[in-house]
Order: structure tokens, then C-alpha cells, then sequence
């Protein structure tokens, strides 16, 4: 390729993509189409033959970009995905350049000790000691399943990854877990049926109660405990588990603990509320995503052990056609052996470049900005009577109930038809929730460019379509 012609497409992109994020705030949230215009934009044969790189661009700029939902919108308060901060932007861009293949070290020696950088940083946060290990991995999802598989593996003196799953095996959750956690029970071989999904209190908390009852009946029936799961904010509320009280529960009960702060874990670089995730530190594994809280584009998520060794007793294995000859002091750390992922892309870059670029302090002051105007939307809620907030965020999750007398199922009606307004409408966009069979408007900010004056006009705009679908389902009552 020519590098003139990369050069030239290179300066327009970036220049495209600094207008686009300079002008951000003039755009719809969600773009006016639906799905059969956009199947339409995209109907085409694969090309034959190329085209100029320059009009190719032209194509993005016209068809991908004004049809985008525009996360770094400080209208975005929906399903937790962060305006990305542009240090990381240009951190993937020169990752995708020097595809670095960091599963192996011979493809990438610089970008392996990055990455290991990068997890230290992560496992220094959480409070983790020097035998901490990890990697970063495409989200929370994958970070929870390997954390999962790690405590299958260590609960059976580390035989099941040879003999298979044997017997049933019983893994507590509170009822406000993310499904990613069934999603791994289901694909380590434990069957989602050995998931307990137990019942939260009134903050949306786990139950210790329901935690001690659910084990002791597990015993009982011949059911081998295996782990806890402990949420240190849940996709919903933010809420935190009692991380101390679980870790004594594990310890006694000789159970891992895994600790979900996927979300979460950016309070660890909030000033204004040191000590929300106190515990944290002697969780077993910890799921942390960098793609959340840390303003990190996509994907960047990442798990953290305790005791790395543990990784590679679960994963270690080294075929031949991957044996590194020019490593005789075994001085090169291998990824591939470490995890499960074989190729895997430098995402440490774009975390490592944000650190580097506004350091943890702003990262952490962007944070206490999102925690504080979802405050602000609570105490507006809580001020009126036609409104309830499920509880005050401990994060910078709050879910909003309208409050008008429907019963559930017309309430879940209305809730869902302003949704589908909202985005309608495009200054915001958020999605709805059920929590103890209640539905909600679920409003999570992860964005550094929300104010606390989009929360009023939020408010305002939230009331008026509540008032007016609330009309329109009396009026269609039968
Ligand atoms: C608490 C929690 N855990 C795990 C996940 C899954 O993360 P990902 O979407 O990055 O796979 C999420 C996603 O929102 C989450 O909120």
C-alpha cells in the first residue's frame, strides 16, 4: 500500500473524527432510522475490485457516522458504555497499526511488558500484592467467565479442567447480578441450574442471611458450594455487596470469591467517596473494566487473581508449534499460556495512554462529576411525590419510577413507551429495568461531557412524557 495515500486518508480521519467530537452535542442521541434503512445503507455485493481509500472514507463519513448512537453525547445515559476519552481513541488506532499479536512475546516483547503495566496499575487499584496477576479481556463478560473458571478450577485442587465437571455444584449471587454470570456457569460445565440467585435487601444489596441459608440447604441436598459472587456495583443501582462480611463467609466455608466490579471499580479512583469497594482486596478474582468507568473505548475488560499462579494452573498448557526456543531462562511472559485467549490485541495501549494522558486524578474527577449529577436526578426524583428512585446511588446508576396508580403491567407500558420516546425525541436516551418485579427507568452516566443541567432538563422532559403517555393509556382504557 501506498503510504503516501495512508497518510493523506490518516489526517482526514483524524480531522473527521475531531469535528465529530467537537460537535458532539449538536447531534441527536440516537439517529432517525430504523433497522430495514440501515440493512438498505449496507446492501451491497462484496467489491470486486477497490477504490480509492479517500472514497472510501467518504462512504464512513456518509453512511456509518450520522447513523451512530452518539455515546460520547452527554445525552448518553444508557447501557453502561462511556464517552470514550480520545487518548485511548488514538491508543487503539496505533494498536490496529503496529498489530502487536501480545499472546505470544516473540510478536510483541514492548507491548507484553505494556500490558503487564497496565494490569499491575489495575491490580495495585484493587489492593492486590505482588503474586497478582490477569489480563485484559474483551469485557466484563469474558473477565467474569475466566474468574468463574478459575474458581472451578482451584475449588477441585485444580483436577476438573482434566476430569470434567463431576456432581452439582451450587455459586451465590444476589437476584442483581449481570447475566454474565449465567452465561459462564452455562459455558465452564456447572449448568446455569447451580446458579443461586439470591435475594437483595432494600439497597439492592445481597442478603447475608439468604447467602448462609442457601449454603447450609446446598450442603445438605449434597450440593458442593463452590464460590460467591459479590457485586460491587450492580449494572442497575450501583450497589455494593458487603465484601468483608462475604469474604469471612469463603473463608469459612472454603469458597472462592469473586467480586463483579465491572462497573464499579472507578470508584477506586473517586476522591469524594474513598472506601465504597473497602474489601475489595481480598476477593479471590475481581472483574474490572476498563471500558466502563475508565473512559476506555472499546473493548477493555479485565480480571485480576490474587494469586496469578493460579491462572496458569487453570490454563498452562504449551504445544510445541508455540514453544519459544530463544526463551531459555523462561524470561518471557507468554499470554497465550496465562489465558484462554490464543491472538490477542494490545488493549492495554488505550488504558495505558489515558492514564498516561490525564492521569488517575482527572480520570477520578470525571467520575465524582458522574456520581454527583446522578445524585442530582435522585434528589429531584425524591422531591416529588409523582416520583420514586429505587435508592440513593452509591455510583452513577439511579432508576426512576413514574408513580402514577397503573397497576404493574400498564406501568411497565408507560415506562417502556417513554423510553421509545425519549429516544425518539433525541436529547437522551436510557432504557427501562425491572428490579423486584418493579419496573424502572434505568439512567447510568459514564460520560464526562454530562452536566448537572442535562439532569434538570432530563427531569422536566421525563415528567412531561410520563404526564402525556399516562393521558394516552387513560384514554385508550376500555
Ligand atoms: C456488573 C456488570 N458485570 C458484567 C458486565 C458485562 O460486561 P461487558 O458488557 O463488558 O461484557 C456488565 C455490563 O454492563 C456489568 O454491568
Amino acid at each position: 500500500m501506498d503510504v503516501h495515500e495512508f497518510r493523506e486518508a490518516g489526517h482526514r480521519a483524524v480531522d473527521a473524527m475531531a469535528d465529530y467530537l467537537a460537535g458532539i452535542e449538536e447531534r441527536r442521541v440516537f439517529p432517525a432510522v430504523t433497522p430495514a434503512e440501515m440493512e438498505a445503507l449496507f446492501d451491497a455485493p462484496l467489491p470486486r475490485a477497490g477504490m480509492p481509500l479517500a472514497q472510501v472514507l467518504e462512504q464512513v463519513e456518509a453512511r456509518l457516522m450520522p447513523n451512530c448512537t452518539h455515546v460520547g453525547h452527554p445525552g448518553y445515559l444508557g447501557l453502561i458504555t462511556p464517552s470514550p476519552a480520545p487518548a485511548g481513541v488514538l491508543g487503539d488506532f496505533i494498536a490496529a497499526a503496529l498489530n502487536q499479536n501480545i499472546g505470544a512475546y516473540s510478536i510483541g516483547p514492548a507491548a507484553v511488558s505494556l500490558e503487564r503495566r497496565v494490569v499491575r496499575w489495575l491490580a495495585d487499584l484493587v489492593g492486590f500484592g505482588p503474586e497478582a496477576g490477569g489480563h485484559l479481556t474483551s469485557g466484563g463478560m469474558l473477565a467474569n467467565l475466566t474468574g468463574l473458571k478459575l474458581a472451578r478450577d482451584a475449588v477441585s485442587g485444580n483436577r476438573v479442567q482434566h476430569e470434567g465437571v463431576r456432581g452439582p455444584s451450587g455459586v451465590y449471587v444476589s437476584e442483581e447480578r449481570h447475566v454474565s454470570v449465567d452465561k459462564s456457569l452455562d459455558a465452564i460445565g456447572l449448568g446455569r441450574d447451580s446458579l443461586r440467585a439470591l435475594p437483595t435487601d432494600d439497597a439492592y444489596q445481597l442478603r447475608l442471611d439468604a447467602l448462609e441459608q442457601a449454603i447450609t440447604q446446598d450442603r445438605r441436598r449434597g450440593v458442593r458450594p463452590l464460590a460467591v459472587v459479590a457485586m460491587a456495583g450492580t449494572t442497575n443501582t450501583g450497589s455494593v455487596d458487603d465484601l468483608a462480611a462475604i469474604r469471612g463467609i469463603c473463608d469459612r466455608e472454603s469458597l472462592w470469591m469473586h467480586v463483579d466490579a465491572a462497573y464499579g471499580g472507578g470508584m477506586l479512583l473517586s476522591r469524594a467517596h474513598p472506601g465504597v469497594l473497602d474489601g475489595i482486596e481480598r476477593a479471590d478474582s475481581v472483574t474490572i473494566d476498563p471500558h466502563k468507568w475508565f473512559y476506555a473505548p472499546l473493548d477493555a475488560g479485565a480480571i485480576l487473581v490474587r494469586d496469578g499462579a493460579q491462572l496458569t494452573r487453570s490454563f498452562g498448557i504449551k504445544p510445541p508449534y508455540l514453544t519459544d526456543e530463544l526463551d531459555a531462562a523462561g524470561e518471557r511472559f507468554q499470554y497465550y499460556v496465562h489465558s484462554l485467549e490464543q491472538s490477542r490485541r494490545l488493549r492495554g495501549l488505550k488504558v495505558w495512554m489515558s492514564f498516561q494522558r490525564y492521569g488517575s486524578r482527572q480520570i477520578g474527577r470525571w467520575i465524582d462529576d458522574n456520581v454527583a449529577v446522578a445524585r442530582r436526578l435522585h434528589d429531584l426524583a425524591a422531591a416529588s411525590p409523582d416520583f420514586r428512585s429505587a435508592t440513593p446511588p452509591r455510583m452513577s446508576g439511579v432508576c426512576l419510577r413514574y408513580e402514577c396508580g397503573l397497576d404493574e403491567r400498564r406501568s411497565a407500558a408507560l415506562h417502556a413507551r417513554v423510553a421509545q420516546r425519549m429516544e425518539t425525541l433525541g436529547r437522551f436516551w436510557f432504557s427501562t429495568t425491572v428490579m423486584k418485579g418493579v419496573t424502572f427507568f434505568r439512567v447510568n452516566v459514564v460520560n464526562f461531557r454530562t452536566r448537572p443541567e442535562h439532569m434538570d432538563e432530563l427531569f422536566a422532559l421525563l415528567r412531561a412524557e410520563c404526564v402525556r403517555a399516562h393521558d394516552a393509556l387513560a384514554a385508550a382504557r376500555p
